[in-house]
């Protein structure tokens, strides 16, 4: 079966080998070494997700293998075979790193229940790394609002969408809510139980994609001192959110194409093929065919992409949404804020109507927050809302180059600081600058260090 858990099992006895198979290949995969060798051998081609390592082999010492192996890749289990008079080697091993260890002659019971809990482990390792990222996505169960003729098509196809595996393309707009649909897509699916990974195609800088994707073996570049697991692996049995894939460089746009026709893939500096078992849905506030036209985005890749096309509607092709919306949001930002829920007067209203919304729902949402926020009035009222617009505009008249040269700088170092852990060093080396520079930039711009 696929996606069955890799284990490979290292003995010298071909008994005992032979009797670890029968137990385990029910439930996974299992791969043999008689010799240390062979082990290392079988490691380094293949994708294993565990590891039962004899104390004692012919060729080598099973502490030695368990170091070398955990060196390789310090998430990997490896849980000790040894003999009774061996338990104070065992012991050491744990210190070493290894999971547990398993006596000989072993109880099968013990022996799977060992195994599973060791597996577990790397499940919620990768839990917890996932965790991490959704935190702060504040949207991350909010509904779809909209009666809208156009929105009903839209909910259609959702749920047509969720029955499916098949890749989608959100196009539309930016604001309109791509992330939503996404996300809505995947909770119908068969995968909602799953992780839903969101790999930001334009917030990522190039030089660190292609890490962020397919995660590294340690050693495979300077500065790669630990083995670090990729979004594609975080990602299994769910579905891989490819955001913005417009601005994906066409290097990466070439091994996603990969990717997504082998659904496999491959750890950076490492040989082993990895199964993928994931969903894509991918988003594009760009025409990609005009994209296609200019030879920026490849054609091949727009087509494995586009099977389930969805085209969300800007706000103001379906103006009836608008009221809707606005009465949505005063109550969201009231449930928030705890305050009651302001209402808002008919020319007020009107304004809103007449408004063309560049920034679509999101520009909206935004609206209503900073009227919330800002009007202490039960009602809000037309001058309320002409003036928060107004403001705005003055505000983006206002803005010097200088100002908004440093002001994109600063983001653009904090955003790779983030994806570095503060690591000033290589963060410097990532954006070709001496690291003095990079600190007094960050000294400048009041970051943190
Ligand atoms: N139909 C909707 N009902 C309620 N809220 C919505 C709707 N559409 C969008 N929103 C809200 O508007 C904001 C923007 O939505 P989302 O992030 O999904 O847009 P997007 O199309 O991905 O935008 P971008 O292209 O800028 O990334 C979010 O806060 C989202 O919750
Ligand atoms: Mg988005």
């Amino acid at each position: 079966m696929e996606n069955q858990p890799t284990i490979l099992v290292v003995d010298d006895e071909f008994g005992v080998l032979q009797s670890f198979k029968m137990v385990l290949k029910d439930e996974f995969k299992v791969l043999l070494a008689a010799t240390g060798t062979e082990a290392l051998d079988i490691y380094n081609k293949n994708a294993i997700d565990l590891i039962l390592l004899d104390i004692l082999l012919p060729d080598s010492n099973g502490l030695d293998l368990l170091e070398k192996l955990k060196e390789l890749d310090s998430n990997i289990e490896i849980i000790m075979i040894t003999a009774v008079r061996d338990i104070q080697t065992a012991v050491k091993a744990i210190r070493l790193g290894a999971y547990d260890y398993i006596v000989k002659p072993f109880d099968v019971v013990e022996v799977l229940k060992i195994i599973r809990r060791a597996l577990e482990k790397y499940d919620l390792v990768k839990k917890v790394i996932y965790l991490k990222n959704e935190l702060g996505r504040l949207n991350v169960f909010e509904e779809m609002i909209g009666q809208d003729i156009k929105m009903k098509k839209i909910y259609d196809l959702i749920s047509m969408y969720s029955q499916t595996d098949g890749t989608v393309l959100i196009q539309g707009e930016s604001g309109t809510g791509k992330e939503l649909a996404a996300r809505a897509i995947h909770r119908r699916s068969l995968r909602k139980d799953q992780p839903f990974v969101v790999i930001n195609c334009a917030a990522i800088p190039t030089t660190l994609m292609e890490s962020e994707i397919f995660g590294y073996q340690k050693g495979a570049f300077t500065g790669a001192v630990t083995t670090v697991i990729g979004k594609l692996e975080i990602a299994q049995k769910g579905t891989v959110f490819l955001d913005d894939i417009d601005s994906l460089s066409t290097a990466m746009q070439s091994k996603l194409l990969r990717v997504i026709q082998e659904k496999e893939f491959e750890k950076i500096g490492s040989r082993k093929v990895v199964q993928l078992d994931v969903r894509f849905i991918a988003t594009s506030n760009q025409d990609l065919l005009r994209l296609i036209e200019k030879g920026e985005f490849r054609e091949d890749l727009f087509y494995r992409l586009n099977v389930l096309p969805l085209e969300l509607p800007a706000l103001r092709e379906r103006i009836s949404d608008i009221t809707l919306l606005v009465n949505h949001f005063l109550e969201y930002y009231s449930k928030n804020t705890g305050k009651p829920t302001k209402e808002i007067s008919q020319e007020a209203l009107q304004l809103l109507l007449g408004y063309d919304w560049p920034g679509n729902v999101r520009e909206l949402k935004n609206l209503i927050e900073r009227l919330t926020t800002i009007i202490k009035n039960p009602v809000i009222r037309y001058q309320d809302v002409s003036m928060l617009s107004e403001r705005k505009k003055i505000k983006i008249r206002g803005m010097r180059l200088k100002d908004a040269v440093g002001e994109f700088e600063k983001n653009f170092i904090t955003e790779i600081l983030e994806q570095l852990n503060y690591n000033v060093k290589e963060a410097a080396k990532v954006m070709d600058v001496h690291r003095n520079t990079l600190i007094n930039k960050m000294k400048e711009y009041g970051l943190k260090s």
